[in-house]
């Protein structure tokens, strides 16, 4: 990948910078995604937002040459080989995304999206079909997926030696709506914007849910659902509504075959490698023999490396460091693909159908 697993380099290192235009000047990509560009091989030539005054101070602190309050403008006059696309919602719920991804598809670009990719398994499906007929790429900004720590996790739960994931538990703050508003997409749509992060995980780890149950609590939308995926592998995603703000808020734990991983607070890696069994009421020492000891990783905080900035290590610069890849080298994304959002997307939809303390399958 362009960036972690090397050597970083600067956007302005880079001699041959994809040209670029971004929809959407708002809080998201002010914060994460413009100022990830300075690790990318980027071009920003226009910024596009239906307010053009923040379009342009954008633009003057991004460094794009031009400003439009027309995406259809701004793709007929720029010609962008790749456009990012970080907007939000319409008032009736649907993802503004959607329609602009599709008429940067029409206009030959490839799409560089914020998650949600989409409301509905359909919206993905018309996404696959424009991006099949223009053969341009779609990304979508799964950030978790792309962090160094969920990189290394998934590196160690593909060993041999981890003998395969056979569970996993995943915990992530989330409240979902009581099931009788769940048809209703603007009472869905925070529900939607982040379950895309514990499902990516789960997707990327475990591979493809095969059916699920889930049971709801009253107060605070917290929910616990148990899943099996089509491995065989089985897991629980607890969704903690309710927790304190000052609880760390993720933490995943996948279990192989006589070895597991932890991950606390998404940047706290523990391996608890494949070790001999202890012999019960006749081992005198915990201590297990060194070559088959834990491994911990944790991040120190005191100097100014790049690894100690969020944009490291939330994945947002190698999310757009992997799109930036797929799109000069031609490769067909793996992470963050259609096809991934549209599993994703059966998750979201399973929950729509499905009342609490039933079963359904994911796909239908
Ligand atoms: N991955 C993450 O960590 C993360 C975190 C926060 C938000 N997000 C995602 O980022 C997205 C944006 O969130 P936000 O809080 O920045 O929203 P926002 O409302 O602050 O920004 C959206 C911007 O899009 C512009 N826009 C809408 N339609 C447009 C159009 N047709 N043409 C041009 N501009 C248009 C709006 O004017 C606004 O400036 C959401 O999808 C959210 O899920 C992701």
């Amino acid at each position: 990948m362009t960036t972690t697993t090397g050597q970083v380099r600067y956007q302005f290192e880079y001699e041959d910078p994809i040209r670029c235009a971004f929809i959407g000047a708002g809080g998201h990509s002010y914060r994460n995604i413009y100022p990830s560009f300075q690790y990318a091989p980027v071009d920003l030539r226009a910024i596009c937002d239906l307010d053009g005054d923040r379009a342009a101070k954008y633009a003057r602190i991004f460094g794009a040459a031009h400003t439009y309050t027309d995406h259809r403008e701004m793709l007929e006059r720029e010609r962008p080989t790749a456009v990012f696309i970080v907007t939000a919602y319409d008032p009736d719920g649907r993802l503004q995304a959607v329609d602009l991804a599709l008429d940067c598809l029409a206009a030959g670009a490839h799409v560089w999206m914020e998650k949600p990719t989409a409301t509905s398994t359909a919206e993905v499906e018309q996404l696959q079909a424009a991006a099949r007929s223009a053969g341009r790429t779609v990304v979508t900004g799964m950030k978790t997926v792309f962090s160094p720590v969920m990189s290394r996790v998934k590196e160690i739960v593909s060993g041999p030696e981890f003998g395969g994931p056979s569970s996993i538990s995943v915990r992530y703050p989330l409240s979902m709506p009581a099931y009788e508003r769940r048809a209703d997409l603007v009472a869905m749509n925070w529900f939607l914007d982040c379950i895309f992060h514990p499902a990516a995980v789960l997707l990327h780890l475990m591979g493809p849910l095969d059916r699920i149950s889930h049971e709801w609590e009253e107060r605070t939308g917290a929910s616990v659902t148990v899943m099996r995926f089509e491995s065989g592998a089985i897991g629980t995603l607890h969704l903690t509504a309710g927790e304190s703000p000052s609880s760390p808020s993720s933490r995943v734990e996948v279990i192989g075959d006589n070895a597991n991983v932890v991950v606390e607070n998404g940047t706290s890696v523990t391996y608890y490698r494949p070790t001999p069994a202890r012999a019960y009421g006749r081992t005198g020492s915990f201590m297990v023999p060194t070559e088959s000891a834990p491994l911990h990783w944790e991040p120190e905080y005191s100097y100014g490396q790049l690894y100690n900035k969020n944009l490291f290590y939330l994945g947002y610069v190698d999310e757009i460091g992997y799109f930036c890849d797929c799109v000069r080298n031609g490769t067909t994304p793996e992470l963050g693909s259609l096809d991934q959002a549209f599993h994703i997307l059966q998750l979201f939809e399973a929950y729509r159908r499905a009342e609490p303390g039933t079963w359904t399958t994911v796909k239908v």
